[in-house]
């Protein structure tokens, strides 16, 4: 099978156009919105072309389908509130290729997916997670954006494209390609990484309401401040957490909302996302107690009631043996001695992808180790590797992998 690298950039900077932001190479293009959606359309014709059948599931994940038993490859096109052009596209972009490849030379079956909301604008990876069966439709709908939209009412954006729901039973499995979003490679200087295991993750929304009132009259002692509360939690976590986690451990408030959010009013309520990732259950779990009960603490002293929101997450997955050792040979016949094998510590679809299929992830490096923001890049050598690694792979593994 021959990749045709020009093709496969002009396709990716084509992708990128839906949602550009004029800043660099980035893109917004969250779910559901009109850039996300008109992009899904462009998608969908490149699918039709070569010879795909589309369809397209409730949850607005789009697959272009081959005949017969296939492998599945492909990742997701929306992106973070301020995402790079890579993060996902990449994957959808590079399955595209080797599916066109594979039709110019007669095989194997490729079947393209890209899957929606994986940035979890709702929640954690929601498109991969309703097809996988993780998350039930109905359990989706009622999950709310941070500007209070329900994913109910969001997905409506994509009703008139909506045909029906891709069964698992037709894939043989699944490959993932993506970015790798960190700083591993670049500093190793390796250009390819087969990822060994996906790290997994808790989300949930914690709420401090305390007491809304005049900024210059009322006396800090007399104050139920909202904000203090958060800033209060934080430090105190910090600290605890340090007894509990490995250097791969990571914790992140990266969401935070003041009500009513004015230089002149003592803040009534706060309410934040509170994220941790690690790659054992156990570690998680007791993540999770040290969180409740600082919180908890936190709420008592400064008089704030407290409340969560559900708690979102994934379990740690080990990717399967067999895709992973035809990615591997693929790296050592592109990249000879330059790739490595690698955990993640980003999610992804595969991790959902898991509970139905066998899935492989491979990686290639991130300039400076940035994503989720604007500046997110990789040279255009090394993402051309990539597509060859996985033509490589499913070259060797054929339809029936
Ligand atoms: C996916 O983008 C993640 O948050 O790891
Ligand atoms: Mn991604
Ligand atoms: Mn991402």
């Amino acid at each position: 099978m021959q990749i045709d690298g020009a093709r496969f950039l002009a396709d990716l900077h084509k992708l990128r156009s839906f949602g550009a932001a004029g800043v660099g190479k980035g893109v917004v293009r969250p779910a559901y919105s009109a850039p996300d959606v008109t992009a899904r359309g462009w998608l969908a014709k490149q699918m039709t072309e070569i010879g795909l059948r589309v369809e397209i599931d409730a949850m607005g994940n789009l697959f272009g389908l081959a005949e017969g038993p296939s492998i599945l490859l492909g990742s997701h096109s929306d992106s973070q509130p301020e995402g790079g052009w890579l993060d996902g596209a990449l994957g959808v972009i590079a399955a595209l290729e080797v599916a066109r490849a594979a039709k110019e030379a007669g095989g194997p079956a490729v079947s393209v997916v890209s899957f929606q909301d994986e940035e979890g604008r709702f929640g954690v990876t929601t498109g991969s997670a309703v097809w996988s069966g993780q998350l039930s439709l109905a359990e989706a709908d009622v999950l709310e954006d941070h500007g209070g939209i329900t994913l109910g009412d969001a997905r409506q954006a994509m009703a008139a494209m909506v045909t029906g729901d891709a069964a698992s039973d037709l894939f043989t499995g699944f490959i993932e390609m993506h970015i790798e979003q960190g700083p591993a490679l670049d500093t190793s200087g390796d250009k390819i990484g087969v990822v060994t295991d996906i790290v997994g993750i808790r989300d949930m929304k914690i709420t401090f309401e305390g007491e809304q009132n005049h900024a210059g009259t009322t006396p800090m002692h007399l104050r139920r401040d909202a904000f203090q509360a958060v800033s209060a939690f934080n430090t105190l976590l910090n600290d605890r957490l340090r007894n509990v986690v490995t250097p791969q451990t990571v914790w992140t408030i990266g969401h935070v909302s003041l009500h009513p959010n004015a230089s002149s009013i003592v803040p009534g309520r706060a309410v934040f996302s509170m994220q941790w990732r690690d790659a054992d259950t156990d570690r998680l779990a007791r993540m999770e107690a040290i969180i409740r009960e600082t919180a908890q603490e936190v709420a008592q002293a400064q008089g704030m009631a407290l409340n969560y929101g559900t708690l979102l997450g994934l379990e740690p997955v080990a990717m399967d043996a067999r895709l992973r050792s035809a990615l591997e040979a693929g790296a050592e016949a592109v990249t000879p001695g330059k790739w490595r094998k690698m955990p993640s510590g980003a999610l992804h679809d595969a991790t959902n992808v898991a509970r139905l299929l066998p899935v492989a992830m491979v990686f290639v490096p991130s300039i400076d180790g940035l994503s989720h923001t604007f500046a997110e890049d990789t040279a255009e050598d090394d993402l051309v590797a990539g597509v060859q690694v996985l033509a490589h792979a499913v070259g060797a593994l054929g339809s029936g992998a």
